[in-house]
């Protein structure tokens, strides 16, 4: 919600008040930073950036065959079209950002809807609604063609990354994490097919599928997305995936009715970064970036995938945006990539050099299509100015918007009516259609992994008492996970989700079909004494940085379930476990408080798929049709394996050289069978983590899930690697191994903020919690400087501009008080000595703060110059009574 909710808070200050276009890139502050970046890794040790050698990758043949009426077409188009409009193909905006009106007068290659973007804002918008608005895009993207050529549609796209799951009452498939363990590409194919047919229902031409991460470190906050930490099985289904969503290559299946394109993801290395960190920098060696992280790439465009999205991270201090080795040479001449490269959302930013209005280091490095969802329209006229002036090469102008174009044509776009004259199957009857679901409950079944099963407790006898337990046991909204109504999935109810079916309401069906009974009491309390508990419980939703983790020991995050688990045991009730994650977690104490343990993932909306396993067939004698699918709540046995390595502590396992693998408590493809007769002993409870930390910032590294942000008047940037500038660079953040160092030119108001999602610090300001910072002036301020914290509007239907933001230059509150003048603190006198700087909370609240949505608890600003350095800053408890007086002078 972070970045979202900034945007929507300062627009006054953030997006009401973009740079004049055109602009000139602030190239001298951009080259000192990265000068600065370079000089850290030096002095880190890190040495040069590593480059890639194009040569040893390997030469691939096109899949799509080149077609001669198809290239000149193109090439008729391409003679005719204005620079403006060659232009305009090479920009994508967001729904949030651009209105059909805005397509009349700036012919944009394509529109997306971000993750929180949807029709009127409303994220709970029906399938009909987003009809309406891809039909009014499209309508205007076509309106008014020029008398020199063919009308050029757009296209639409949208993360339908788990189905269309963005849609209440679409069928909402397992998350690829799940699917890994189905170990069935045929499958994945299906789910590709049923998905696209979805999307394409509601006009939506694209989605931004599927992520082929190779994760190797599930501290990251979107391990979810990734099939499996093997590359192999990650390649199989790459190309299964492509087939089912574009169709098959080669045949006049390819991009007929009812399919979409696809977006290849996040090229290259996204599931390879330092600590797990999302975007960060990856520093593997080339052949592991080829070979583990890089698999998934040859097998997808094998399948004839027509987009490749680039990666926010960096491979060893370069983003993948500027990586013209791998973008060009390896992606489009080793590989014979004929489609485009599209961008992620507005990750030209992290370029040095760059901002999110200007870029053109991104397209010189062969990106083809900038997602630059508010950026757009400043973005196109620095784009279109520098295409004039020659600071973009005219070639690489014509190359980038041919190949978008021959993406269209080859994707029957010109030949498609308006969305709402589309004639696909099935019309909206298609989101959420039953034989969808039957696929779904289908993949929820095989991705289940059955980790413990003492005793043989499992098959259940459907015919006794069950007690149903935990926060996920009638949680649709848990059991999908991010990415799902909207882009965290972390507000959703169950009638979000009309048509699907929770695991509680699963297992009740189950049970009262065979003549049992099951009960739903979340905190594990009975009147009448169960035969079994199924305790049902694990992470709650997050997406991308925001679930990001130090490490994986899945009782610090919830204590709770464990004593449910410890309680129902204590009382000689026999418990199954069934966990809800979007990665492996180390849960050797919920194993032990368990008789059997099923890994489940984030199996979407089909619910029911998990008692389809958990009882003994009550009618035996009717067996699993053709089809592969039992009829519901038919036990055949748990045949999902893990696709990625259990860990054996709160620590990610290590891969060795040789393909082994360290660490693990179970292996890759482990997973029990109710044939098998296993009985597994206590494992150790030593999460072997260090202690945890109240630090946001401390010894070089900010603690995950938060980020540093650098801003100023202009935008937000968050810092990725070793070195940021804000876009304007009138405040600069360098990462060093022991502290971070933040420098205000005096241009104007820069701010340097540590955040995440949004959570409630009301309770702990009354306790009596503190920022505390231990800082060095470097260079005193010229002008005031104000410490504290930053909030965010609640979570709601879309509020007015007018409504949702502070007015002035305010943190949190109504008023502008929440933010202490701190200048006294950092006078000349103290330059060069390192300092404690308190402020309670509670001195915060008193000023008008509202402490319950903070979503960056530390943020210091000021509108001169200024230079600090920082070597830890944290939230603890206070060691004296507040005083608000000494803290804010
Ligand atoms: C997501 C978008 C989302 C946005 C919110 C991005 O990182 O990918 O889809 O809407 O953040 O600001
Ligand atoms: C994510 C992408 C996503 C895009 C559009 C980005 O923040 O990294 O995976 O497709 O936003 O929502």
């Amino acid at each position: 919600m972070f970045q979202a909710k900034l945007h929507s808070i300062w627009p006054s200050r953030f997006t009401a008040r973009p740079p004049q276009a055109p602009q000139a890139p602030r190239r001298r502050g951009a080259a000192l930073v990265f000068m600065l970046g370079m000089w850290t890794l030096i002095c880190r040790g890190e040495g040069m950036p590593q480059v890639i050698h194009p040569s040893a990758w390997p030469a691939l043949p096109a899949a799509v065959p080149r077609d001669a009426k198809v290239e000149a077409f193109v090439d008729q188009l391409l003679r005719a079209m204005t620079l403006e409009e060659k232009v305009g193909q090479l920009v994508q905006a967001d729904i949030a950002s651009v209105t059909p009106e805005d397509l009349r007068n700036y012919h944009l290659g394509s529109i997306l809807a971000g993750g929180n973007a949807a029709p009127g804002g409303n994220v709970r918008s029906s399938a009909a609604s987003w009809l309406d608005l891809t039909d009014a895009y499209y309508r205007a993207s076509v309106g008014g063609p020029s008398p020199a050529h063919a009308a050029i549609p757009i296209i639409f796209g949208v993360d339908a990354v788990h189905g269309h799951a963005r849609i209440p009452g679409a069928t909402v498939f397992p998350q690829n994490v799940g699917l890994g363990a189905t170990h069935d590409p045929a499958l994945i194919e299906r789910i590709g097919r049923a998905t696209a047919e979805e999307v394409a229902a509601t006009g939506i031409d694209w989605t931004f599928a599927p992520t082929v991460a190779v994760v190797r470190d599930p501290r990251w906050g979107r391990s979810y997305e990734s099939y499996s930490e093997d590359p192999q099985l990650v390649a199989r289904y790459a190309h299964a995936m492509v087939t089912g969503l574009q169709g098959r290559v080669g045949t006049a299946d390819f991009m007929s009715p009812g399919h979409t394109l696809v977006s290849v993801k996040h090229f290259l290395g996204d599931g390879s970064t330092i600590d797990g960190r999302d975007q960060f920098d990856s520093r593997v060696d080339e052949s592991t970036l080829r070979d583990v992280h890089g698999a998934g790439y040859p097998a997808a465009l094998s399948a004839g995938a027509l987009i490749v999205m680039a990666s926010y991270n960096g491979w060893q201090g370069t983003k993948m945006h500027a990586n013209q080795a791998l973008l060009t040479q390896v992606l489009k001449q080793r590989w014979s990539f004929p489609g485009f490269v599209v961008g992620d959302w507005n990750a030209q930013e992290e370029i040095p050099g760059c901002t999110k209005y200007s870029c053109p280091a991104a397209l010189a490095a062969g990106l083809d299509m900038y997602m630059a969802p508010d950026s757009w329209k400043t973005l196109y006229a620095n784009l279109l100015q520098q295409a004039r002036s020659g600071q973009v090469e005219a070639s690489r102008i014509d190359d980038a918007a041919r190949r978008v174009l021959r993406v269209k044509v080859l994707a029957g776009q010109f030949g498609k009516p308006a969305p709402k004259d589309r004639t696909t199957r099935g019309g909206l009857a298609v989101i959420g259609s039953a034989a969808h679901r039957a696929i779904a409950r289908e993949a929820v079944r095989k991705s289940l992994v059955l980790l413990k099963n003492n005793r043989s407790l499992l098959p259940l006898d459907p015919h006794t008492h069950v007690l149903v337990a935990g926060a996920g046991a009638d949680d649709i909204g848990m059991q999908c996970g991010g990415w799902t109504i909207d882009w965290q999935g972390d507000h959703n109810t169950n009638a979000d989700f009309p048509g699907g079916t929770s695991i509680y309401a699963g297992i009740r069906a189950a049970a009262e079909q065979a003549g049992g009974t099951a009960t739903l009491d979340v905190d594990g309390n009975f009147q009448q004494r169960p035969d079994a508990a199924i305790v049902v419980f694990g992470e709650t939703p997050y997406a991308e940085f925001e679930g990001d983790r130090e490490h994986l020991d899945y009782s610090a995050l919830d204590a709770h379930p464990l004593q449910i688990l410890r309680r129902l045991r204590a009382a000689g009730i026999p418990v199954v476990s069934i966990f809800l994650s979007g990665r492996p977690l180390w849960i050797n104490p919920e194993l032990n408080a368990s008789d059997a343990f099923v890994a489940a993932w984030l199996p979407g909306s089909e619910g029911g798929g998990i008692a389809d396993l958990l009882f003994r067939p009550h009618n035996a004698g009717v067996l699993p049709t053709a089809g592969g699918a039992p009829p519901h709540g038919i036990a055949t046995d748990f045949s999902g394996r893990l696709a990625f390595s259990w860990p054996a502590t709160a620590m990610p396992v290590s891969y060795q050289p040789g393909g082994s693998v360290r660490g693990a408590l179970f292996k890759r493809g482990y997973g029990l069978s109710l044939a098998t007769h296993t009985t597994l002993a206590q494992f150790q409870e030593d999460p072997q983590v260090p202690p945890a930390q109240d630090t946001l910032f401390a010894a070089g590294h900010v603690t995950a899930p938060q980020s540093i942000y650098i801003s100023d008047r202009t935008a937000q940037v968050r810092l990725t690697m070793q070195s940021q500038a804000s876009p304007e660079a009138t405040v600069t953040a360098v990462l060093r191994k022991h502290d971070l160092e933040a420098t205000w030119s005096g241009a104007g108001r820069g701010e340097l903020r540590i955040g995440g999602r949004a959570a409630d610090y009301s309770a702990a300001a009354a306790r009596g919690m503190t920022l505390r910072l231990h800082l060095r002036v470097d260079a005193p301020p010229t002008q005031p400087v104000r410490l504290g914290l930053r909030c965010e509007a609640p979570y709601g239907p879309p509020r007015t501009a007018a409504a949702a933001l502070p007015r002035d230059w305010s943190m949190c509150g109504r008023s502008g008080g929440a933010m202490l003048d701190v200048s006294r603190r950092l006078k000349p006198a103290t330059r060069g000595v390192w300092q404690t700087l308190e402020v309670p909370l509670a001195c915060l609240a008193g000023k008008d703060a509202d402490l319950a949505h903070v979503n960056a608890p530390f943020a210091i600003a000021t509108d001169g110059a200024l230079a600090l350095s920082f070597d830890d800053i944290r939230l603890t408890a206070a060691t004296a009574p507040p005083d608000c007086a000494s803290a804010a002078p």
